[in-house]
């Protein structure tokens, strides 16, 4: 039977490689439309996990892993043999950055070895990790080509980017449409019909460039405005004004006006990163990516600017930074989620302890932490633990944390997420 009708039909395996916050809610929803899934990760742990039941991504209820693990329906697996059975093959694995900003394409590299292995006539194969423009088309296809098979012709070869928003419950895998761009025609016919079973709306593009190119510009969309607004903040608190007051009355000009709103720093795995894989990539035509580069510098400040405004707090109650006890509210990269990657939060903790300060943090959705010290465990926020610490610092606002505790409790509260919206106090520092 043709790939094409195996898809219609729901005959065909879907394989998926690298089962993180992108993958296993991709599982779901191709299981979900009562396909066979067999998805492979390196990680035996999350492995485990997953053959009993367990979901250790928030926006994938164990409940629905156990349901299709029970029925067989999905197959989670460390071994890469099982991809022979594979009609499809979703990379999903990461695209880090090294410690000097150069791209970490090993990941991909790796997955691609693994898939040459098994790739066979009919298959289709989608590279969805997020990475530079031309991955797709000098990276993937000439490994996968090595095998003596054709693309276009004995198999498919396309690249989608994901866009999936950890904790976004309106938007999620499923209604948030799906960008694809085949190495020829015949790959994005066939991708586009895989991912149109499953999704509410597919998008065709021309060429896997165009669509690694596509969610470069959402993420350093993202990136520059969060600088422009983190500049505004820095402007506004040397010419004192309410940066939060400014950009909501900004939002009320219904054209032309999207309010972005400034932090302690960039986190997660996109939005510090991806840029630079763009900017890094377009070097080899000479040319600079000015914008990519001064946003990456202006957003770099910003858990500095968080800690100098302990400082200022401190300094209200006469107290040095240094033998202090800080507290920090919040570690996660945003609210209402578990993810540490890239958390300013990581970030101001390290500083405010080689500046001699005693820290600690509360997050409902982060138990512990490993820093360079070792390891810390979120306190609870009681009253009688409040009292200990010298100031505050609420980093990520999380629903349900109790502000107002926080603020009656603690001599000095800093505030870099607007979790005070409206209130004014003394001992109140706001970004
Ligand atoms: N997390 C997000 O919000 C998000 C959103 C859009 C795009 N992305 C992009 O999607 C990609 C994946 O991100 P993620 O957040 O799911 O990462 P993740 O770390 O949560 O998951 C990646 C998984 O791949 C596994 N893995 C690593 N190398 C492997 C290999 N060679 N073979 C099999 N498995 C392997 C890891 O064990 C891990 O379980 C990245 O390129 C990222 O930039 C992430």
């Amino acid at each position: 039977m043709k790939l094409e009708q195996k898809i219609k039909s729901r005959k065909a395996t879907l394989g998926v490689i690298g089962l993180g916050y992108v993958g296993l809610p991709l599982v779901a929803e191709f299981g979900k439309a009562g396909f066979r899934v067999i998805g492979v990760d390196i990680d035996a742990r999350k492995v485990e996990q997953l053959k009993r039941g367990r979901s250790y991504v928030k926006d994938v209820p164990a409940r629905e892993v156990a349901a299709l693990v029970r029925t067989g329906q999905f197959l989670p697996t460390t071994d890469f043999s099982q991809l022979r059975k594979c009609d499809t093959v979703d990379i999903c694995v990461p695209t880090p950055l090294r410690k000097t900003k150069d791209p970490d394409v090993s990941f991909i590299v790796a997955a691609t070895e693994q898939v040459r292995k098994y790739l066979h006539r009919g298959m289709l194969v989608v590279l969805e990790s997020t990475t530079y423009p031309g991955t797709t088309d000098e990276l993937v296809l000439p490994e996968l080509e090595a095998g003596g098979l054709k693309v276009g012709r004995d198999f498919y070869l396309a690249f989608s980017p994901e866009r999936v928003d950890p904790g976004n419950e309106r938007f999620t895998t499923k209604n948030i449409p799906k960008v694809v761009g085949g190495v020829t025609r015949a790959c994005t016919r066939v991708a586009t019909l895989l991912y149109r079973q499953t999704l509410s709306r597919v998008v065709g593009v021309s060429s896997t460039r165009v669509a690694e190119m596509v969610k470069l510009l959402e993420n350093t969309f993202r990136s520059v405005n969060i600088g422009l607004v983190n500049e505004m903040a820095l402007m506004c608190d040397r010419m004192g004004m309410d940066v939060w007051e400014v950009i909501d009355a900004a939002a009320t000009k219904p054209f032309g006006f999207m309010p972005f709103y400034p932090g302690p720093g960039l986190g997660g795995h996109c939005i510090p990163i991806d840029p630079f894989y763009l900017s890094w990539k377009v070097r080899e035509t000479g040319f600079e990516a000015r914008f990519i580069e001064l946003a990456g510098q202006v957003n770099g400040q910003m858990p500095h600017y968080a800690v100098d405004k302990v400082v200022l707090a401190l300094n209200q109650i006469r107290r040095s930074l240094k033998g202090s006890r800080v507290l920090v509210v919040g570690v996660a990269y945003k609210a209402d989620i578990d993810d540490v990657r890239e958390s300013p939060a990581l970030d101001i903790l390290e500083l405010l302890r080689r500046r001699g300060a005693k820290v600690a943090y509360h997050d409902p959705f982060v138990p512990s932490i490993r820093l360079d010290g070792g390891r810390l465990r979120s306190i609870r926020l009681t009253p009688a633990a409040l009292r200990r610490f010298h100031c505050a610092v609420v980093v990520t606002a999380h629903k349900g944390v109790d502000y107002d505790l926080i603020l009656r409790r603690t001599p000095t509260v800093v505030d870099t997420r607007n979790a005070y919206r409206g209130r004014r106090a003394a001992h109140l520092f706001k970004f």
